[in-house]
């Protein structure tokens, strides 16, 4: 089967399960991640578009925070991946991307060590910044009751989503393994520091 249409049928195939996944973790986000990781992909000029890819579409499918085990998460894309008659390597290099991607406040299990995983965690990355990320950053906050801004406990992990820029999307800039990753997050990093510089300064009354 050719690659084209291979990455069109899983694109459908986790459309449907993460629009029916009752946590809601969504389809736009594994969207991003695959259009960001193609880009990446093609002014790096380097890595297997097929793995990057699948592994970008199968990113959330089966995420630990959900409750999933490493070896569910192995089961559920190889079920998905099995009618594709992939050969195992690939399904294999999915597998070892997906299992390693989360930036666990700088606890990750194993440095990614493929250039189509690093390419995959760069734009999974990329999605938490900018103005993407700023907007994610307040639906979380949002959902997790947390104020905006707490100006007195604005330090305290997990306090206020103004907190979370500085206790972990000023820091990602920092950590992009490409180049064209690099760019990106230069550019997304900039849109943040001038959202905070606007917000404090509304804050205080100002312009
Ligand atoms: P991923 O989609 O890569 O698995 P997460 O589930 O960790 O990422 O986070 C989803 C989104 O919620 C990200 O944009 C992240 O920045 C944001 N987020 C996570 N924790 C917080 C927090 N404490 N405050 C605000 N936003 C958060
Ligand atoms: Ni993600």
């Amino acid at each position: 089967m050719r690659n084209e249409i291979i990455i069109e049928d899983v694109k459908h195939i986790v459309a449907e399960k993460l629009r029916n996944e009752a946590t809601g973790h969504d389809w736009w986000h594994t969207l991003r991640v695959y259009n960001t990781s193609m880009d990446i992909a093609a002014a790096e000029g380097k890595g297997d578009r097929l793995i990057i890819g699948l592994a970008a579409l199968l990113h959330d499918v089966a995420d630990h925070k959900f409750g999933y085990t490493d070896a569910d998460r192995e089961a559920i894309i190889t079920d998905i991946l099995t009618p594709f008659e992939l050969s195992d390597s690939v399904i294999e290099q999915v597998i070892y991307i997906v299992n390693n991607l989360s930036f666990k406040q700088g606890k990750n299990k194993h440095v990614l060590e493929t250039i189509e995983g690093r390419i995959v965690q760069d734009a999974d990355r990329l999605d938490a910044i900018g103005a993407i990320g700023i907007a994610r950053a307040f639906a979380y906050g949002g959902h997790k009751d947390r104020p905006l801004y707490d100006p007195e406990h604005s330090e305290d992990p997990d306090s206020d989503t103004i907190g979370h820029f500085h206790e972990k999307l000023l820091l990602l800039k920092d950590g992009m393994h490409t180049e064209a990753g690099k760019q990106k997050a230069v550019a997304r990093h900039t849109r943040m520091e001038q959202f905070l510089k606007d917000f404090h300064s509304e804050w205080d009354g100002h312009q």
